[in-house]
């Protein structure tokens, strides 16, 4: 059964929706799913799963969130080769350029990025199918 971990920010909810709906993708696909504010757990909690979502919405000037999300993906990024990791989260006015940057990061640091979905303010409609197929994806890795 494949085991998956799941670490959000979200201010208002909507990156936090998207995360319960690729849990449900993934529980659909009997994964063995771990979902968590990032605010609730330490760095450590990666080391017993090779594959991870991380969500962050788009804050500052398209950057992921500063206070609680950065400070714990850049705790992780040295232990990051060769784990499967899907990033997804919400926006409001942008184009995106927080999750392409994220990614490219992500990459950086020999990560394989297996998938990512962003959604604008709420996961409505294809973004929330996405969200559902992409934990169905993980599921199966
Ligand atoms: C302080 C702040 C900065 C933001 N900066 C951006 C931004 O640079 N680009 C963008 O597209 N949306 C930006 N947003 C909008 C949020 O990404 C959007 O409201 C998102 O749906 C919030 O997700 P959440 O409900 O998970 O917190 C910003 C919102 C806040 C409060």
């Amino acid at each position: 059964m494949a085991k998956l971990l799941i670490v959000y920010w979200s201010g208002t909810g909507n990156t936090e929706k998207m995360a319960e709906l690729i849990a449900k993708g993934a529980k659909a696909g009997n994964a063995d799913v771990e979902l968590k504010s990032v605010s609730l757990v330490s760095p450590n909690i990666i080391d017993g799963y090779d594959v991870i979502a991380l969500g962050s919405p788009s804050m500052g000037v398209e950057v992921i969130e500063e206070d609680e999300m950065e400070p714990f993906v850049q705790a992780i990024e040295s232990k990051l080769s060769g784990k499967k990791i899907a990033l997804f989260g919400s926006y409001g006015w942008g184009d995106g350029e927080w999750m392409r940057d994220w990614e490219e990061r992500m990459k950086d640091c020999k990560a394989e990025v297996v998938g990512t979905v962003i959604a604008q303010d709420s996961p409505e409609g294809d973004s929330e199918q996405e969200c559902i197929s992409l934990g169905a994806k993980l599921s199966a890795l």
